[in-house]
C-alpha cells in the first residue's frame, strides 16, 4: 500500500495537472456549420444527443439505426433544431451488406463526407458469461465488423474531405470487467483495430483523424434498465458526453475520456496497479443484485 500510495499520488498529480493545464485547442460551434456527418445508433441514448447537438451546429446529417420510427423523431427534431439536412435510413448492423448501403446513401445525397460517427452496439446482457459462442459472433458482427466495413466504404470521401471518424467504446474495451465478456470482447477489438489504422494514417501521410471514445457509465436509458440495481456508480449524463464526442472528434484529439476523472484514473491505475483496479472493480458491484440465467 506504502508504494502503491507513492507511486499513486504524484502520478495523480501529474495527470491532474495534465487535465487542467494542456489547454485543449478551443472549440467552435461554427467549426462544424455545413459539414456532412453519419451517427450509426442514432434513434435513441448518446447518439441520439449527439445528433441534436450537431443539429444545433448547423450540420447535415444522415442517422441510422434498426427502428424507423425513432429515427423520423430524431429527424424532425433535428430540423427543428436548425440541422442543415436531416434524412435517416433503417437497417440492421448485423446484416454484413448494410454498412456500404448507408455510406452510398451519403455519397448519393452530398457527394462527399467531413465525419463518420460509429456508435451502435447490438443487444448483449448484462451477466455472467453462459459459453454463448454464437451471440459473441454474433456482437461482432454488429460491434465491431461493421464499423471496420463502415470505415473501409466511407474512407474514399473522407480522405477527399481530411475528415474524421469517430468510434464510441467504453472502459469496457480499456479493462476487464465482470459481467460483459462479449460486449468487452467487441470494444477491445475496435481499440486493436482502429490504434493500428492510426498509425498507417499518419506513416501513408493519410490526413484521416480516429478519436477513440472510452466512455464510463453513462445514463442512458437502456444502460440504466440494464446495470442501475447491480452497479454502485451514479451514471453521468447523456447530454454532455455526447457534446463532448462531438468536440474531440473535430477537434481531431485521439482519445476522449468521459466522465475524465474515472476513466482518465481507471486507465492510469490499469498500467500501475492492476491487481487494485481489478478488486476495485470487483467492489462496486453489487454482485447479490444479479439474477443468475
Ligand atoms: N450508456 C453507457 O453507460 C455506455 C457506457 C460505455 C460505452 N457506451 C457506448 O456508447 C454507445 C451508445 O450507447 P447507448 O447507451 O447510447 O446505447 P443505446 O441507447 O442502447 O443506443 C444503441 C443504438 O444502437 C442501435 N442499434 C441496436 N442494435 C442495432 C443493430 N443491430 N443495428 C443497427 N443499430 C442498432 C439502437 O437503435 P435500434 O434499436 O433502433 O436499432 C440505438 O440507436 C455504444 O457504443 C456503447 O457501447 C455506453
Ligand atoms: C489535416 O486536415 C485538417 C482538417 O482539414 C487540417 O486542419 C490540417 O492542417 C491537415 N493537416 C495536414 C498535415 O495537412
Amino acid at each position: 500500500m506504502g508504494l502503491l500510495l507513492k507511486i499513486f499520488i504524484p502520478l495523480l498529480g501529474a495527470a491532474l495537472a495534465f487535465y487542467f493545464y494542456s489547454a485543449p485547442p478551443s472549440f467552435k460551434e461554427e467549426m462544424l456549420r455545413g459539414k456532412r456527418v453519419i451517427v450509426t445508433g442514432a434513434s435513441s441514448g448518446i447518439g441520439e444527443q449527439m445528433a441534436y447537438h450537431l443539429a444545433r451546429m448547423e450540420t447535415h446529417l444522415l442517422l441510422t439505426a434498426r427502428t424507423e420510427a425513432k429515427l423520423q423523431k430524431v429527424v424532425e427534431q433535428c430540423l427543428e433544431l436548425g440541422a442543415a439536412s436531416a434524412r435517416y435510413i433503417s437497417g440492421s448492423m448485423e446484416d454484413p451488406s448494410f454498412p456500404e448501403v448507408v455510406v452510398r446513401e451519403a455519397e448519393n445525397t452530398w457527394g462527399g463526407l467531413d465525419m463518420l460517427i460509429l456508435n451502435h452496439i447490438g443487444h448483449s446482457t448484462f451477466n455472467y458469461f453462459d459459453g454463448n459462442v454464437g451471440h459473441i459472433r454474433k456482437l461482432l458482427e454488429t460491434n465491431f465488423l461493421s464499423y471496420v466495413a463502415m470505415t473501409t466504404s466511407a474512407l474514399p470521401m473522407l480522405k477527399e474531405s481530411e475528415g474524421s471518424i469517430v468510434v464510441v467504446s467504453s472502459l469496457a474495451g480499456k479493462v476487464g470487467s465482470p459481467f460483459a465478456a462479449s460486449y468487452s470482447a467487441t470494444k477491445f477489438a475496435l481499440d486493436g483495430f482502429f490504434s493500428s489504422l492510426r498509425h498507417e494514417f499518419i506513416m501513408d501521410k493519410v490526413n484521416v483523424s480516429i478519436t477513440l471514445c472510452i466512455l464510463g457509465y453513462i445514463n442512458t436509458e437502456s444502460a440504466v434498465r440494464a446495470i442501475s440495481h447491480v452497479i454502485r456508480d451514479k451514471p453521468a449524463p447523456k447530454e454532455e458526453c455526447a457534446l463532448e464526442i462531438v468536440k474531440a472528434g473535430f477537434l481531431r484529439q485521439r482519445e476522449l475520456h468521459y466522465p475524465p476523472w474515472v476513466v482518465g484514473t481507471a486507465v492510469l491505475l490499469r498500467d500501475i496497479a492492476p491487481e487494485f483496479l481489478d478488486s476495485s472493480i470487483r467492489s462496486s458491484y453489487r454482485v447479490e443484485n444479479l439474477k443468475r440465467t
